[in-house]
């Protein structure tokens, strides 16, 4: 899909559809601006249809006219954008986004998205060129039989000046740069386990690190031991699949001396059966998904490579199988963290923590100044938040108030969650100096962030628990049922803040 910016007379526009977005108004009614522009052209269509009840202004509502009198184009589609109060990039995002898949869906090829008057900033092509991207991404890789070859082939962001047009394109090119990472992570999540080992998914950071310039190490099995990553080790040990550490690194051509380094660390479960302590049958093959945050990483700094921010970032991604083979931990079994802490595994399918315990200590030993895990860590979360908002847990004021701007800022839900030295005790351990879950008193989201957190030690750190928002269980109008790459638009922009 080819995505342009170009300054002309939308009217003239030859195109399947042109597409442009209406408010809930109470005074002016749907029809006013550009749009009362349009109606005027199509001979007072438009608001006859606004009187009649039929066109509201409502959100994602959908109104396609054919043939529209005072318009080449084929069609004119508009879209519900809500109350003109609350529109922001967000809604922005889902509405152009619900119209290419709406479109898509009706066999079109072509179209043209028209900003509203006012409309016409950079920030505004940004979202477009997200939302286009990260809507016309489909999880039929692995069908045989296609969506019958229905295929956008190119969209066109209308109603720039040429005074406007400079800012606009390079929103567009960064939009487009964010969602392809965003993309790039979807795939990998998309992955079945079969097809995404931790050795595959060494191989295709390899690539991706190559392609974008990156720095990269690949620790294989042997030299996780000689660093005894024994928390990882303990997870990897019931596979037959050996564990990857991935490492990958961009250095900026300008960074001052004194520059924080930031750590992006992911969990990467390649699958997640829960190990000796098993999962129910039920719902276990969603469990490839348990590499999102690792693939979100990956997407980040891949991201991060074309955007070229001014401060270092260090991608550290532990990847493994959680398997119940013969040589599996068992619970009770007391394991030693590459940090020298020793931890009773009371329940082996608690294994998230246990890795980015080992990639912790790692990344802080490569010099990160401030760490952000992402993990889908706990089935609590999707108690406490449902599929709504990502779980915030952070050490640190200062860093997590900026993390939570730049989720605003990048239009991703995120609820920070409490980190009271109480829930510290839940973790104390009877045997070993911590155990890997709480001792029952609820609170299951919390607690797994601060066993993390005892690996983080006074190192700023934030932790993403993304286990209710990394995967749509149903499709929405402007995204395919899946993966959703949460997460990696917040963190792009965090970098960029420094
Ligand atoms: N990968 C799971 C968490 C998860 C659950 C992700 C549901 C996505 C959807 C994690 O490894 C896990 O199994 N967590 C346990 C922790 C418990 C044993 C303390 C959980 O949430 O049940
Ligand atoms: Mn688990
Ligand atoms: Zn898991």
């Amino acid at each position: 899909m080819q995505i342009t910016l170009e300054v002309k007379p939308y009217a003239g526009v030859e195109t399947d559809a042109l597409v442009t977005y209406v408010f809930e108004d109470a005074e002016s009614g749907p029809v006013a601006g550009r749009v009362a522009e349009i109606d005027a052209g199509a001979g007072g269509l438009l608001k006859r249809l606004a009187s009649s009840g039929e066109l509201t202004g409502k959100t994602l509502e959908f109104t396609l006219i054919h043939a529209p009198a005072g318009l080449k184009a084929a069609r004119l589609l508009l879209v519900g954008a809500g109350k003109r109060e609350g529109f922001n990039g967000a809604t922005l995002r889902k509405i152009a986004g619900a119209a290419l898949r709406y479109l898509k869906a009706r066999s079109a090829r072509k179209f043209g998205f028209l900003v509203r008057e006012d409309g016409a900033t950079a920030e505004a092509a940004q979202a477009l060129g997200e939302a286009f991207i990260t809507a016309n991404f489909e999880t039929d890789k692995y069908k045989t039989e296609k969506k019958n070859g229905k295929e956008i082939e190119s969209a066109v962001v209308l109603g720039y000046s040429q005074g406007e047009k400079a800012a606009g394109e390079k929103g567009l090119a960064v939009g487009k740069i964010i969602a392809d990472a965003q993309n790039f992570t979807r795939d990998l999540v998309n992955e079945p386990s079969n097809k995404l080992t931790p050795r595959i998914l060494a191989e295709k950071a390899e690539a991706m690190a190559r392609e974008a310039g990156l720095g990269l190490e690949i620790l294989n099995e042997k030299k996780i031991a000689e660093l005894k990553m024994g928390a990882l080790l303990s997870v990897a040990q019931g596979s037959v699949e050996p564990p990857r550490m991935i490492v990958a690194t961009y250095t900026p051509a300008n960074a001052k001396p004194d520059a924080p380094v930031i750590g992006l660390v992911g969990k990467a479960v390649t699958f997640d059966t829960g190990g000796i302590s098993i999962k129910p049958a039920d719902g276990m093959e969603k469990m490839k998904y348990d590499m999102a945050g690792g693939a979100t990483m990956l997407g980040a700094i891949r991201a991060l490579a074309a955007l070229k921010p001014s401060v270092k970032v260090i991608c550290v991604v532990p990847a493994t199988e959680n398997m119940p083979g013969g040589k599996a931990q068992k619970p009770g079994d007391i394991q030693t963290a590459m940090s020298g802490k020793t931890i009773e595994v009371l329940n082996t399918d608690a294994e998230g923590r246990l890795i980015l315990a080992d990639a912790i200590t790692y990344a802080k030993q490569l010099g990160v100044t401030h760490i952000v895990d992402a993990a889908t860590l706990t089935g609590a979360i999707v108690v406490a938040l449902a599929n709504v908002n990502v779980g915030v847990f952070g050490s640190n004021r200062e860093f997590t108030d900026r993390l939570l701007a730049s989720a605003k800022a990048a239009g991703e839900k995120m609820w920070e969650l409490p980190m009271d030295d109480e829930y510290r005790e839940f973790i104390k351990g009877s045997f070993a100096d911590i155990q890997n879950i709480g001792s029952g008193k609820g609170g299951g989201s919390i607690t797994g962030a601060w066993f993390i957190r005892e690996f983080a030690g006074d190192t700023p750190w934030i932790h993403l628990d993304i286990a209710g928002t990394a995967w749509n269980d149903d499709a929405k109008p402007w995204l395919a049922k899946g993966p959703t790459g949460v997460g990696l638009r917040t963190l792009v922009h965090l970098v960029q803040t420094y």
